[in-house]
């Protein structure tokens, strides 16, 4: 793709894994050179990497790191250090199904490749994390065209957090209808929530749109019922972190109220949704890992103290959003209703 290869979040970079720190956007571009699992770890746990399925790539070259340095000469000593390794990334984030996928995706690679000497399999898990990136590219573009399906040329959409090129490998999830229509020369008129409290539809989602030359608008998130009021907006399209076998979807918090406003307005609620990102042996939303974040990101998250000293703080990450709220879940083979992605089961 060209219109977001520059601000790739995750690339390999011969020996290291390069990461776009997405806690200095938009002010400053920095990159990171990473060279341990640790340092993938703490990349993941504060958000200098983000979004489902830009953590689950991270993860999965942050496994290459940690086999890369492992002294083992045999297969299963090996596969202990590996699965050790994938235990502890495992413990970065809960929310998003990705990271999970993504690893247990390279262990059933490494599996694959018993037979092979150490270093071959040590080869091959870089090789399944460079595919994980590369299809991602794909799955994103796919989705893009479902959900043009969904739209047309004039319309206002409005979305919530950074589900965009910088969350995956390009493209992103619900923000690639909206680099595809720009593509085909329409004109959508992109409303961004700003997402509190830390601000990935100001910093990231504003910032990669307004770079690819989209027309987008930024919003505080108490706003959004009046723009659906005022008719600005004919459609919201947020990403997931993860999709229940009922749904059921959890999405950066607020989604779930973003929902609630597009039910009483009238407006289409779709969810962009790789496959990595359903989970069907979650049944439902209830049943899905809610992360919570530290206080200070609520009480000093301005960069200034906005809160008093000592006050008691609630900071979920995600929410969930029922199923009976949206529309439709797009994934990369196709649109469907949410009662139906228990059917896509394998
Ligand atoms: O806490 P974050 O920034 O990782 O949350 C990201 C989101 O909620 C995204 O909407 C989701 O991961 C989809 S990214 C295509």
């Amino acid at each position: 793709m060209t219109t977001s290869t520059h601000l790739a979040p995750v690339a390999w970079a011969e020996e290291h894994l390069r990461l776009l720190d997405q806690t200095r956007l938009p002010v400053e571009t920095v990159y990171l050179e990473v060279t341990t699992i640790e340092q993938v770890w703490e990349a993941i746990r504060s958000l200098q990497v983000r979004g489902a399925p830009a953590i689950g790539m991270a993860a999965a070259y942050g496994l290459y790191l940690g086999v890369r340095s492992s002294s083992a000469t045999s297969y299963d000593a090996l596969w202990t250090d590996l699965t050790n390794q994938a235990d502890y990334l495992a413990t970065s984030r809960p929310t998003a199904i990705n990271l999970f996928w993504a690893l247990d995706r390279v262990k059933a690679r490494v599996q694959a490749e018993a037979a092979q000497p150490i270093e071959a399999i040590k080869a091959a898990v870089l090789d399944e994390a460079i595919k994980i990136q590369q299809e991602d590219e794909q799955v994103c573009r796919r989705i893009g065209e479902f959900l043009l399906t969904q739209l047309h040329d004039g319309m206002g959409i409005l979305t919530h957090c950074n589900p965009g090129a910088l969350a995956t490998a390009a493209y992103g999830t619900a923000t690639a209808p909206l680099y595809l229509a720009k593509e085909m020369g329409w004109n959508l008129k992109v409303y961004a929530d700003e997402t509190r409290p830390v601000l990935q539809g100001s910093r990231l989602t504003a910032y990669e749109l307004q770079k690819a030359g989209i027309d987008v608008t930024l919003i505080c998130d108490n706003m959004a019922a009046m723009v659906m009021a005022q008719k600005k907006v004919q459609a919201v399209i947020v990403g997931t972190d993860r999709v229940a076998r009922n749904g059921d979807v959890a999405n950066k918090i607020g989604t779930y109220g973003v929902a609630v406003l597009a039910k009483a307005h009238n407006i289409p609620f779709y969810v962009a949704a790789p496959f990595s990102s359903i989970d069907f042996n979650t049944p439902t939303g209830a049943e899905i890992p809610i992360e919570e974040r530290p206080a200070e990101e609520i009480t000093h998250g301005l960069g200034k103290q906005v809160a008093p000293d000592g006050i008691k703080v609630y900071n979920p990450a995600f929410d969930i959003t029922p199923a009976d709220l949206i529309t439709a879940i797009v994934t990369e083979t196709g649109v469907y209703k949410p009662e139906e992605i228990q059917l896509l089961n394998k």
